[in-house]
């Protein structure tokens, strides 16, 4: 409840952040060669982590960007996919997004579970997987998110909301007599990591971060059993101070 006696700035200060009972971080943190391999593996771990205490929207993730000028954009998006190659998600090509991925390939993606008091941190760089994974990506949209896709225009001004409507409806339409009706702006990219950071709060308020960074091919011990690949990184675990 919100009263007048109340400034927005007490009103902020008086929320808490997290609720009580926060997990821990779910790996020994003195011992991190027993923690998982890769931070995929470990994504995966707090993803069914998130979905077993049924958060809201766990796969809803905070995608950053910045255009060839650095000027920086952030926007809401869900996560597809979590593979070796890295986080998936999609989108329009010819959106601010797809400008700014297509002019500076930088960018990270961040993850807050809140009543696990828990954030990860994807940062890296994105490429296009390809016309074949956009145009699969869209057609397993449900028929309202391919109508939406098709309208195209994405973050352009809208003189109208009747001018969506109508927009809206003949997609629909157009979607409903061919299933097959594709954006073909439509895009899957994937965010191939260079770091991805874990963070854990806990009741008594010291925090825990844990870092996996893909070395470089030069950094990589030299063996014949762990020779790098583009795709599959030998991973630096590290902690840092919260
Ligand atoms: C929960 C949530 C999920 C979203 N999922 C997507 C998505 O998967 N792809 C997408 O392009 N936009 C998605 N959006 C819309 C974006 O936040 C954004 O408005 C849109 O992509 C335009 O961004 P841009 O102008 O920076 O390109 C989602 C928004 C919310 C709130």
């Amino acid at each position: 409840m919100t009263s007048a006696a109340t400034t927005f700035r007490e009103r902020l200060r008086a929320l808490p952040t997290f609720p009580p009972g926060l997990p821990p971080f779910g790996v020994d943190l003195d011992d991190l060669a027993t923690a998982p391999a890769t931070p995929q593996d470990l994504f995966a771990r707090w993803f069914d982590d998130a979905l077993a205490a049924n958060l809201g929207a766990p796969h809803a993730a905070t995608l950053s960007t910045a255009d060839a000028d650095g000027r920086v954009h952030a926007r809401t998006l869900v996560i597809k996919d979590v593979t070796a190659e890295g986080w998936w998600f999609a989108g329009q090509s010819s959106s601010p997004k797809g400008r700014d991925l297509a002019a500076n390939p930088h960018a990270a993606l961040t993850v807050f579970w809140r009543d696990l008091g828990r954030q990860v941190r994807v940062t890296g760089t994105v490429r296009s997987a390809g016309p074949d994974a956009g145009a699969a990506d869209f057609r397993a949209r449900p028929e309202g998110s391919r109508a939406a896709g098709l309208v195209g225009h994405q973050s352009e001004p809208l003189a109208s909301r009747a001018d969506y409507r109508t927009a809206f409806a003949d997609r629909l339409s157009e979607v409903r007599a061919d299933p097959a009706a594709f954006a073909p702006a439509w895009t899957a990219w994937v965010l191939k990591p260079a770091s991805v950071e874990f963070w854990q709060a806990s009741d008594d308020k010291g925090q825990a971060r844990l870092r996996y960074r893909a070395a470089a091919a030069s950094d990589a011990p030299a063996s014949l059993d762990t020779v790098p690949t583009i795709d599959t990184p030998s991973w630096t675990k590290e902690l840092l101070w919260p």
